[in-house]
């Protein structure tokens, strides 16, 4: 699939200047305040196996409103000029890749290329991002604890700074190598009934 360089690169600048704002901003677009369930939760405001995550991050589409039309729960176009515009080009550009993953599914199933189409849409995208502050020395939380996603795929753009490991096979946890011009795809709990139960390539942005 083609990718255009601009919608990545345009929301990891994004993702930092979203996560350098004071707090009070950040809380202006508060998880609390959105009936879809988007917005900012504060660091510590989640847990994986009851131990406090130590991370931040924001929820960008993460479900639909009774209506089934999608809120989203941007920060004020004055404090993150481009902000809205940035997220929604590059989740249309997810979207797609999504689906294209999808076709690539039907075929190696054997099935027309556009047999899951219908059945996945709308697609449900729930679509984050994350920050991970300095660890403190002294506590049992991680960044995120090891876990595992419930939806097909999981398509993660990573910064520099790395720290990210996998269970590739059962008891044993790779570093992934923290590289800003690969997406990582990631199958995830609905995929593993189709195949493996993890398995990671990294897929070059052109
Ligand atoms: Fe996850």
């Amino acid at each position: 699939m083609e990718w255009n360089n601009q919608p990545w690169t345009c929301f990891t600048a994004m993702h930092r200047r979203f996560f350098a704002l004071p707090l009070e901003k950040k809380n202006s677009t508060s998880i609390n305040k959105s009936p879809s369930f988007n917005g900012y939760i504060e660091s510590g405001s989640e847990k994986s196996n009851n131990v406090v995550d130590t991370r931040e991050g924001m929820y960008l589409g993460r479900k639909y409103s009774h209506d089934k039309v999608m809120i989203d729960n941007f920060p004020d176009e004055s404090d993150l000029p481009g902000f809205a515009e940035t997220v929604r080009t590059y989740r249309a550009q997810l979207i797609k890749l999504g689906f294209a993953m999808m076709k690539a599914v039907a075929v190696g199933l054997g099935l027309p290329d556009n047999y899951f189409e219908d059945k996945c849409s709308p697609p449900i995208n729930l679509m984050s991002f994350w920050h991970y502050p300095l660890h403190p020395a002294e506590t049992d939380s991680w960044g995120v604890g090891p876990h595992t996603d419930y939806g097909m795929w999981t398509f993660l753009l990573q910064d520099d700074v790395g720290g990210l490991e996998a269970e590739i096979t059962e008891g044993k946890w790779n570093r992934l190598e923290a590289n800003t011009r690969h997406i990582l795809w990631l199958t995830w709990e609905t995929a593993s009934r189709l195949g493996p139960k993890v398995c990671i390539e990294p897929q070059d942005i052109v």
